[in-house]
């Protein structure tokens, strides 16, 4: 979604604000600007529909806005479509005022309406564009740009993150946060407004994150924050500790790849430190064994791939607990009256830790009294700022669209979660506790001999590859499997490609099934190997195309009934989505390669979802 940078310094503001909106490149844009506070008076501002390279050009790489102060943006559409003038920054009337914004201005029409009617013309067709000219409006009024910022937040409703400039006074930056993600970094010299950390990592690694309601005023040599009381507030400082090449490509042709690959040392990182003398310790975790004990309902809550991850831990948790866990989508739970109290625990999962609808639920369930656990990526996110307790993936960042290591690490640390509550309430078998310990310990290195046989999938991928429709089939875990790989493969290779429990086949989608249909069929669940291959059958009976993801215990049954077949090591029950989901993320990768696809930025996708 929309990407902000801000700097205030000594240095000429434009390349170091170009820079860091390429490294917010990949949450998803469709164009991009920049306002700079001119050395002698006046905003230049500078602006363009589609990649920043034509920003750069336009701007011979910032080198045609002189000035030390200024603000860059990559925007991802949702008012108005991807054009020059709905481009960000947006200036007043005047001209003395530059705004850049992400979220939603929901009463935007009617503060249009009312400045329309008092003499402003209006150049886009943005909701944004509303503030730059309501700041102007209180501006000619009071002459004080803090003070404008406070009206014109008393006046706009809806969510935002906001850098502001004013000509009038060049050495300083404003920002305000609601209900979408701004962070303040603290140079040498010089401070940072971000919509997150890859976008100054180069420049520092000292940084606080505002809060709803909070506003700040950025200068080169302080920042001073202020709550919505307007009384100054001292933050917490958080030290980012992630390596700068760990935002780097490092030699592979594409971040999703290079991710792909990351993910065994991944999967080390989240839970070696969690597993001590075969037990799991998560001492992170502040809920008491009483609290445990006591837990009523499992709710997991998240959106994409995350609540695909929750689909996985239903499965998982309810066979450890013996206790009933319901997955909901935060866009459904947020609206649906959830029934939902103290009693009952919100595991809520979310890699950016900033996703709107799954924030939007959190506190809806916080409301009800329920407790929340996290399992967050990105340190210090507003999602793990408002949860009860938070488990960190310890991923590092994940710049690709379409996640890998943030599915596999999530899913690793709901195992360890599920693992640690049976533990507590005494509702699994030691010997089957003990096999899924030493399971989830093996993962990294099965995972990478999966990884070392790229090429066999990289051939089946190429076959695969100009398929228009495909379907995935899986019962039990592999469905829960198939829901991923299916989105996988549609986001980034634009192939229609549709998930189904096999038991429903029949109920419906079988009409779809044609001569040549792909059919994807997971079947690495051993106790339902046989019902797995009556539905192999049932589709190539009716033309199915089928090509099988099983253990290698199943590979030789399988070899003689499938013309295309993809194997992992046999490996516990629970723990078969983990290796399985690698051959799935990468025949994806392979089959969009083979089609020319932009991977790492699909159309009309965004990393981090922070509208409705
Ligand atoms: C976007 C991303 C997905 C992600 C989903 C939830 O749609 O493209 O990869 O799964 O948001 O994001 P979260 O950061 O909450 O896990």
């Amino acid at each position: 979604m929309c990407g902000i940078v801000g700097y205030v310094g000594n240095e000429q503001a434009a390349p170091i604000l170009l820079d860091g909106l390429e490294r917010l490149e990949y949450r998803g844009y469709d164009s991009a600007g920049l306002a700079v506070c001119g050395e002698h008076g006046g905003l230049t501002v500078k602006k363009t529909k589609g990649r920043l390279q034509v920003l750069r050009e336009m701007t011979h790489d910032g080198a045609d806005q002189p000035g030390c102060t200024g603000i860059g943006h990559t925007r991802w559409a949702t008012h108005g479509v991807p054009n020059d003038v709905n481009a960000h920054p947006h200036v007043s009337q005047s001209g003395h005022i530059a705004v850049v914004h992400n979220g939603i201005i929901e009463n935007y029409a009617e503060i249009r309406r009312e400045l329309t009617e008092k003499g402003y013309h209006f150049q886009s067709e943005t909701d944004t564009e509303v503030v730059a000219q309501l700041l102007d409006y209180f501006y000619q009024d009071c002459n004080d740009i803090f003070e404008a910022v406070v009206r014109m937040i008393h006046t706009v409703d809806g969510a935002y993150a906001l850098g502001i400039v004013c000509a009038d006074c060049p050495d300083r930056l404003i920002a305000a946060r609601k209900d979408a993600p701004l962070l303040l970094g603290y140079g040498k010299d010089c401070n940072f407004i971000a919509s997150d950390v890859t976008a100054i990592i180069r420049h520092t690694r000292d940084i606080t994150y505002m809060e709803d309601g909070e506003m700040a005023v950025v200068e080169g040599d302080s920042i001073r924050i202020y709550n919505s009381q307007l009384q100054p507030v001292e933050k917490k400082h958080y030290y980012i500790d992630w390596e700068i090449d760990a935002a780097e490509k490092g030699g592979y042709d594409h971040f999703m790849l290079k991710e792909i690959f990351e993910q065994p040392v991944a999967i080390r990182k989240a839970i070696a430190p969690r597993i001590q003398g075969g037990k799991v310790v998560l001492r992170d975790l502040k809920m008491t064994p009483e609290e445990i004990r006591h837990i009523r309902k499992i709710f997991i809550i998240a959106c994409g791939s995350s609540y695909h991850v929750g689909m996985v831990g239903k499965y998982n948790l309810e066979r450890m607990l013996r206790k009933s866990v319901e997955v909901v989508l935060a866009s459904e739970f947020r609206y649906s009256d959830p029934i939902v109290g103290p009693e009952d625990l919100v595991i809520v999962i979310s890699q950016s830790g900033e996703t709107l609808d799954t924030m939007a639920a959190l506190r809806e369930a916080k409301k009800r009294g329920a407790r929340i656990l996290s399992i967050v990526n990105v340190v210090g996110s507003s999602i793990a700022r408002e949860s009860d307790d938070v488990l960190y993936t310890w991923a590092g960042p994940e710049i690709a669209v379409a996640t890998t290591k943030a599915y596999s690490t999530q899913m690793a640390v709901l195992n360890l979660v599920g693992l640690y509550f049976a533990d507590v309430m005494g509702t699994m078998l030691k010997s089957d506790y003990d096999e899924v310990v030493k399971g989830l310990q093996e993962i990294p290195g099965k995972m990478e001999s999966i990884l070392s046989r790229v090429d066999d999938i990289k051939a089946i991928a190429k076959e695969c590859a100009g398929h228009e429709n495909v379907f995935f089939i899986g019962r039990n875990v592999d469905y829960a499997l198939s829901l991923e790989g299916s989105l996988k493969l549609k986001e980034i290779s634009y192939i229609h490609s549709e998930a189904y429990a096999s038991g429903e086949l029949k109920h419906g989608t079988i009409s779809l099934i044609e001569d040549g249909t792909l059919v994807i069929a997971l079947s690495t669940y051993g106790p339902l190997f046989d019902k797995a291959m009556s539905n192999v059958v049932e589709v190539q009976a009716r033309g199915a195309c089928v090509l099988a993801l099983t253990t290698d215990s199943h590979r030789a049954e399988m070899e003689k009934a499938v013309p295309m077949l993809l194997t992992i090591s046999d490996i516990q029950e629970m723990l078969l989505p983990q290796l399985g989901v690698v051959p799935l993320q990468l025949l994806a990768y392979y089959m969009a390669l083979e089609r020319g696809c932009d991977i790492d930025k699909p159309r009309n996708l965004a990393k981090s979802v922070t509208v409705e």
